[in-house]
């Protein structure tokens, strides 16, 4: 008889909070807003200013960053005057990290003070009419990686044993991104993420399969980070670049030099949305804050106000 024990493994909390230490030694800028560039997406790192960067693998705890077009570099800067932290590239679990170790990112970020993500990805295209170049909010993904970044001992710490997925991409920050995008002459469209772990493209059967059950958009990675980033109460904007159509809908093969191209080529675009939408998603969640707290001290009747 095969006897499987759960595999518990200590807490992050502290791991990630020793690197959230070491990260804020290096600057002085403190943020509540982390952008993730995908795949070819990086250089909207390249329009802050006063920045700090820190190599992943310096970073106590930090799985390091192997795949192509991932730099691999924490940047602290500045979008205007806004302190923003910005990871340029991610860990994957192709590359054959588990699923708790590619979300240790969002956990230090999270012990950093970072209470709002914005994802970015590069993506295959399945929904009707999206072409190579589109940008695509994510309103909804469908984990198909079989593992779970919450898999093990829950730690309290972070969140429930069971958080909820109902709200896992903000309608909030959907709406301020909308706006933005047409604001911007952006045309940003919205679909639902199916992620896939990779590392070999999908089959045409795979996508037909995809597309059965809903989804407009497919790739390896975000979903993992968007759990892990709910789970520890963070708020979650995700953004698809669309690098190609998926597998047998564009009449060729897929090529990975193809979808750096294409992000290279949106990376403009990109770079102009992630900078118009962060301060709006800051003064969002400020004015939010304001309004909770001015709720909690609102007098009663309780209070002996007014009858
Ligand atoms: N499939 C999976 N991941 C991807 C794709 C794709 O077609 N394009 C970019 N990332």
């Amino acid at each position: 008889m095969i006897v499987r024990r759960p595999v518990v493994r200590g807490s992050d909390y502290a791991a990630a909070g020793k690197a959230a230490n070491f990260v804020l030694s290096k600057t002085k800028l403190r943020s509540k807003i982390a952008v993730v560039l995908g795949s070819g997406l990086g250089s909207f790192a390249d329009q802050l200013k006063d920045t700090t960067k820190i190599a992943y693998e310096k970073i106590p705890g930090f799985p390091r960053a192997t795949a192509i077009g991932h730099a691999g570099k924490l940047i602290i800067g500045k979008v205007g005057k806004v302190p923003v932290v910005v990871m340029q590239g991610r860990v994957h679990l192709y590359e054959g990290h588990c699923a708790r170790d590619v979300v240790f990112p969002m956990r230090v970020l999270r012990r950093m003070g970072i209470r709002s993500v914005i994802l970015t990805n590069a993506a295959g295209g399945i929904g009707e009419g999206l072409r190579p170049g589109d940008l695509v909010l994510i309103q909804d993904h469908i984990n198909l990686q079989g593992v779970n970044p919450l898999i093990g001992a829950n730690d309290e710490n972070w969140g429930p044993r069971f958080p909820d997925m109902t709200y896992a991409y903000s309608e909030k920050y959907r709406d301020i991104a909308k706006a933005a995008a047409r604001k911007l002459g952006i045309e940003l469209r919205e679909g639902i993420y199916a992620a896939l772990v990779g590392p070999s493209y999908e089959t045409p059967a795979e996508i037909r399969y995809l597309k059965a059950i809903g989804a407009d958009l497919v790739g390896m990675s975000t979903v993992a980070e968007t759990i892990a980033a709910r789970h520890a109460g963070m708020n979650v904007l995700g953004i698809s670049c669309v690098t190609n159509m998926a597998a047998g809908l564009g009449g060729k093969a897929l090529d990975h030099q193809e979808v750096l191209a294409v992000g290279q080529r949106v990376q403009n675009e990109l770079g102009a949305l992630l900078s118009a939408v962060i301060p709006e998603i800051l003064a969002g969640d400020e004015t939010a804050a304001a309004n909770e707290t001015a709720r909690k001290h609102k007098p009663t009747a309780s209070h002996g106000d007014a009858q």
